[in-house]
């Protein structure tokens, strides 16, 4: 088979990708359209994204959708975001759910239009049952904010001081029960974190590809992933062999 044959599986698969989707408005740009244009190709590359997830058999996907942040962008481009949001739920959600994709969010839902709110709240539970891929959706998302939430519910529950550990905190995050991403890949060249999974991303491996999002298809992703085969997960000890090779020097 041609190495480059993009129906070839990498041989490592993470079970957690998170992806930050940037790079949608330079796409636009460079192509002299609106920046919702740059979005709404951002969105239907999403849609190819997943399936290859599917077809690579990875079971966790988490896209950062909507940061905190972004409601300082213009109010058109909030709302052209939102109104692309919505679409997606109406005439996407079908075809997602027969797909076995469950959706789950991530952030906080309270400062959305109660009308959009109830349309999330429905496509979580519409398709809650499916197992293929989990896909966390961060949207009003900041991991910062996200600390500041789970540290505001621990202290509601009364929970004491040593009885704070790292798996407490992990169950009062957004993320409860999502293992930590594996990868965290950012289009677009941008060399930043941008707030996003601050906490479950302490030892993901990151990966920058120099392509905007909405170029980013299923041959760049096995690109990415087949790199990750060759990163050495550490967790910040040595590598096998490497203290052997220590107390062996005089
Ligand atoms: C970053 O690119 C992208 C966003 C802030 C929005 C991401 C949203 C989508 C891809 C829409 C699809 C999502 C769902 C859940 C349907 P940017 O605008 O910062 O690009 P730039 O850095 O080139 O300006």
């Amino acid at each position: 088979m041609d190495s480059h044959d993009s129906s070839e599986l990498p041989e490592i698969i993470p079970t957690h990708i998170a992806i930050i989707m940037d790079g949608n408005g330079r796409w636009a740009l460079a192509r002299g359209l609106p920046r919702l244009a740059g979005h709404r190709a951002g969105t239907e590359n999403l849609r190819r994204v997943i399936e290859a997830c599917i077809e690579f058999g990875i079971r966790y996907l988490t896209i950062y959708a909507f940061s905190t942040e972004n409601w300082g962008r213009p109010k058109e481009e909030v709302e052209g975001l939102m109104d692309i949001f919505e679409d997606v739920i109406d005439q996407e959600l079908q075809e997602l759910s027969d797909q076995g994709v469950q959706l789950r969010h991530i952030g906080r839902l309270d400062q959305l239009e109660p009308v959009f709110r109830d349309k999330v709240l429905h496509a979580l539970d519409f398709t809650k049952n499916n197992q293929r891929l989990i896909l966390n959706v961060a949207f009003n998302y900041g991991g910062r904010d996200e600390i500041i939430c789970a540290i505001q519910h621990m202290i509601k529950d009364g929970v004491t001081s040593d009885a704070v550990t790292a798996d407490l905190v992990n169950q009062y995050l957004f993320t409860a029960g999502v293992p930590d991403p594996d990868m965290i890949i950012r289009t677009s060249g941008e060399l930043r974190g941008s707030n996003f999974l601050i906490w479950q991303g302490a030892y993901s491996e990151w990966f920058f590809p120099p392509v905007y999002w909405p170029d980013f298809d299923k041959e760049q992703l096995r690109l990415t992933l087949e790199e990750y085969g060759h990163r050495e997960r550490r967790y910040g000890r040595l590598s096998p062999g490497a203290e052997e090779i220590d107390s062996n020097a005089c």
